[in-house]
């Protein structure tokens, strides 16, 4: 045990495509059935026996209930047939910890812009498990507004990356869309789904075809903007907080607009723009394992009676 990642298993559920979006109920009948073989998968890939694992990390919150009571009971009874530490993770704080898979970490404090489908957070990381959150979302996750902004466009679920992809081939200046007035570090992004919603209805009427027509320029306008009201917060608290280490996580931060953006804005900076590696970007359980051998080392363990948190602050 050494914070290398041995292997990192996801079992993807495509059945929500059909429904246009996560059905909790069918997550967790989904999750329970998962969840042996992915197990199994993670020990063979690693190449180890299921008697060296030292520990078992798994995620108490924040998510949907169902699927975390799978996580948590399977969790629970591993440990304790292998006779073994528990160690509570929480979700949010993998996704920022995930940044300490590999050689370029960055260092303490720096902040983090964790973007999801559930949460948009600027997050002052000032050690591994003391993390401030100075900004949020007031309504909708980034990831949210593409998902749904995809939905009015008829594009299916997760939209966020087809947006990401018709974006590349789009003029991302070809459409205006307001950026909202929140005060402080804090987002809403309900204001911009909204103003789309309404763009789009009024251009279909005098046009049928405009979406068809205009699919690339739209997604790069609507990418673009979403890009910008995110980085505009984050540079003014890099500023205000002095800091110069600017990292990315969540399902978002796969996106290649924001990606750039952060990068170009670091260069602009003389910042360091930390991004993780694909597979670090979306839920993984690499960023689960990683933030356990933290706990592991300072000796962070929970109990048998431990359950999970559908809301988990940190
Ligand atoms: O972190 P994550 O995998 O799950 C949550 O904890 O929510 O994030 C999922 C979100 C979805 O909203 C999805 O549309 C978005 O990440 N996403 C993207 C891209 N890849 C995933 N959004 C924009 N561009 C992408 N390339
Ligand atoms: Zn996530």
């Amino acid at each position: 045990m050494n914070g290398e990642i041995l292997s990192n298993v996801i079992a993807n559920q495509t059945i929500h495509e059909a429904y246009g979006g996560v059905v909790p109920e069918l997550a967790s009948r989904v999750h329970q059935q998962n969840i042996i073989p992915a197990v199994q998968q993670a020990i063979s890939k690693a190449k180890v026996n299921k008697n060296d694992i030292d520990a078992v990390a798994f995620t108490r919150g924040p998510g949907l209930l169902g699927s975390l009571l799978v996580g948590v009971s399977f969790a629970k009874s591993f440990a304790l047939a292998l006779d073994k530490p528990l160690i509570e993770v929480n979700h949010m704080q993998g996704h920022v910890l995930a940044h300490f898979i590999g050689d370029h970490k960055p260092s303490f404090p720096f902040l983090c812009l964790t973007v999801s489908g559930g949460h948009t957070q600027i997050v002052l990381v000032k050690d591994y498990f003391d993390m401030e959150i100075i900004g949020q979302t007031t309504d909708d996750a980034a990831g949210e507004a593409l998902d749904k902004t995809s939905k009015v466009l008829g594009l299916p679920y997760p939209g966020g990356p087809l947006i990401d992809k018709y974006a590349r081939q789009g003029n991302r200046g070809a459409y205006k869309f307001p950026e909202p007035q929140i005060p402080n570090y804090d987002f809403s992004f309900s204001g911009l789904k909204t103003s789309i919603m309404y763009f789009i209805r009024d251009n279909v009427k005098t046009n049928p075809d405009f979406l068809q027509e205009n699919m690339a320029d739209i997604c790069a306008s609507v990418e673009y903007r979403v890009v910008t009201i995110l980085l505009n917060k984050l540079k003014r608290a890099a500023i205000e907080y002095g800091i110069k280490d600017i990292a990315l996580a969540g399902g978002v931060s796969a996106n290649t607009g924001l990606r750039q953006g952060l990068t170009e804005l670091c260069e602009q900076q003389g910042w360091n723009a930390f991004i993780p590696k694909f597979e670090y970007c979306t839920d993984n359980a690499a960023m689960i394992a990683i933030a356990g051998y933290y706990k592991y080392l300072k000796g962070e363990f929970v109990g048998q009676d431990i359950a999970p948190l559908a809301r988990m602050p940190f």
